[in-house]
C-alpha cells in the first residue's frame, strides 16, 4: 500500500519533506510527479534543507534552468522536465551525468520521460485536493 499524507499548507509540505529527507540515503533518485502547482518544488525545499544541502529559501524551481545543484560537494541535484518537449532534448540534457557520484537526485515532471537509473528509485506523487490541500503519496515500486 502506498504511504499517503495530506498537507494543508506549503509549510506543512516543506516540513514533511524535511522529515522524509531522513529516509534518503545516497545514492537515490526521487521521482516527483503531479500537476502544475501541486508542490513539487515546495516539497524539494524540505528535502534539500532536511538533507542539509542548502537553505530552503535558496531552493528555486529549475523549470528554466533545468538542473540545480545544492551542497558543497554536489550532494543534491534538482531537475525539472516540464519544458523538455522531445525525447531528443531529454537525451541532450545528459541527466545521467548526475549518477557519477552517490547523491540525492530529485526530478520534477519525471513522468514526461523515463530516466534509466542505476540508483534505487523512490516515486512521490502530489495531487491537488482543493484549496491549499495536497495529497502526497510515496508510491510502491512497480
Ligand atoms: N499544501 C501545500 N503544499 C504545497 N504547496 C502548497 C500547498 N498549499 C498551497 N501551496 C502553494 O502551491 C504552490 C506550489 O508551487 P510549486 O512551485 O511548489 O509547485 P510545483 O508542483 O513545483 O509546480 P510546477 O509544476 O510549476 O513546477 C505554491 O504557491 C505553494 O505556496
Ligand atoms: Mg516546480
Amino acid at each position: 500500500m502506498a504511504e499517503e499524507i495530506i498537507t494543508h499548507s506549503s509549510e506543512e509540505t516543506v516540513q514533511w519533506g524535511r522529515e522524509f529527507a531522513k529516509r534518503l540515503k545516497p545514492p537515490v533518485l526521487v521521482l516527483l510527479t503531479g500537476d502544475l502547482g501541486t508542490g513539487k518544488t515546495t516539497l524539494t525545499k524540505g528535502l534539500v534543507s532536511g538533507l542539509g544541502a542548502a537553505n530552503e529559501n535558496d531552493v528555486t524551481s529549475p523549470t528554466f534552468t533545468l538542473v540545480h545543484v545544492y551542497g558543497k560537494q554536489a550532494e543534491v541535484f534538482h531537475a525539472d522536465l516540464y519544458r523538455i518537449e522531445t525525447f531528443h532534448d531529454f537525451e541532450t540534457l545528459g541527466l545521467e551525468d548526475m549518477f557519477g557520484v552517490p547523491a540525492v537526485a530529485i526530478l520534477e515532471w519525471s513522468e514526461k520521460f523515463p530516466l534509466p537509473s542505476p540508483w534505487p528509485v523512490l516515486r512521490v506523487r502530489l495531487e491537488h485536493l482543493g484549496g491549499d490541500t495536497r495529497r502526497i503519496s510515496v508510491l510502491d515500486p512497480p
